[in-house]
């Protein structure tokens, strides 16, 4: 199924404003990328804030890049027409209209067209998140809103990790309010949230991907008993962890991972880890004060005191 194609002018501008803000240090030509962009709506916000940002020579050096899988928009963007009843459907307050006023010409007829400075800006491309690979790279902002409505966790997941190849080290992602869980959708630790007042979500691409791996493989071959195992990243040893394997499936028991090492997300990594590589966890026995960290990993209360995740196959 696929999510539909309203967009408006001014959607989620509260989060592409903190978007903006959080890029530490715009490239000398800025590149943003605004997937699954309809008829231009988002692209042209993007680049309205950044005129409005910028000094004339850096947005004249800036790149907005809009893909749709729709081939149809591409003429509606490099047109950059709209008809009175797109633009009314802006949240309508006096900054945004005057902002309208500032960047579109209005026609006798009502049509609105955005000025041609702001549409060499703007380039359209035909790309479909789910199977495409990255357009460019090295993307200072990358937008994705009101997409992954009816997207799987591993079509999300894959999508993530596209997304994390696009972008520069430290670039963000902004993602709309529903997007509640891309930390731990996405792939090893490749974003970390960014705390802002505003509903949509906003991620920075970590500077250092790391991976954490649990080894001692002697855990691995019994099927008897919890082993403890030992929890490395980067090469360096950052806890341990009691588990149990049998086939395709692992028994996590416990994850300890040392306190000068706490709060990095190691222990989501470690999940991770164990979901590339097993079809079914099994989380043995949770306490109370542990439910919600299991489940914010995609895992489901089995009744019995346990959680569980099991694999999705996709064909
Ligand atoms: C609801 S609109 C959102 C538009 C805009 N991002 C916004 O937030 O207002 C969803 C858009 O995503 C596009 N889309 C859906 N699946 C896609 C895919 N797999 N790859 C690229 N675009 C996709 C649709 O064609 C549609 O234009």
């Amino acid at each position: 199924m696929r999510t539909g194609t309203i967009s408006y002018f001014f959607r989620d501008k509260k989060g592409i404003e903190k978007g903006i803000e959080n890029v530490t240090s715009w490239g000398k030509s800025p590149k943003v990328w605004s997937a699954g962009c309809s008829i231009g709506q988002e692209p042209f916000t993007i680049a309205i804030l950044l005129a409005e940002q910028f000094s004339n020579w850096q947005f004249a050096n800036t790149i907005i890049y809009a893909t749709d899988i729709e081939s149809e928009f591409e003429e509606r963007i490099k047109n950059g027409e709209y008809t009175e009843s797109e633009v009314n459907a802006v949240i309508t307050n006096k900054e945004n209209m005057g902002l309208i006023k500032k960047y579109m010409k209005r026609s006798g007829t009502g049509q609105y067209t955005v000025i041609p400075e702001l549409r060499r800006k703007v380039v359209f491309m035909m790309h479909d998140i789910l199977t495409d690979g990255p357009i460019k790279s090295d993307f200072d902002m990358i937008t994705c809103k009101n997409v992954f409505e009816y997207f799987s966790i591993g079509q999300k997941r894959n999508a993530y990790e596209m997304f994390c190849r696009a972008l520069k080290p430290g670039g963000i992602l902004v993602m709309d309010p529903k997007q509640r869980n891309p930390e731990s959708e996405a792939p090893g630790n490749m974003f970390e949230r960014i705390r802002v007042e505003c509903p949509e979500r906003i991620y920075r691409k970590r500077k250092k991907q790391f991976r954490v791996i649990l080894i001692d493989d002697s855990a691995f071959n019994r099927v008897s008993d919890y082993t403890w195992t030992n929890i490395e990243a980067d090469g360096k040893r950052i806890g341990k962890a009691r588990v149990m394997v049998d086939g395709q499936k692992i028994i996590m028991h416990s994850i300890m991972i040392y306190p000068e090492f706490e709060g990095n997300g190691y222990a989501r990594e470690v999940i991770d880890f164990c979901k590339e590589k097993y079809d079914m966890i099994l989380a043995d026995r949770v306490r109370s004060t542990a439910m919600l960290f299991w489940e914010k990993l995609g895992f489901t209360d089995n009744k019995d005191g346990n959680y569980i995740w099991k694999k999705e196959i996709t064909n």
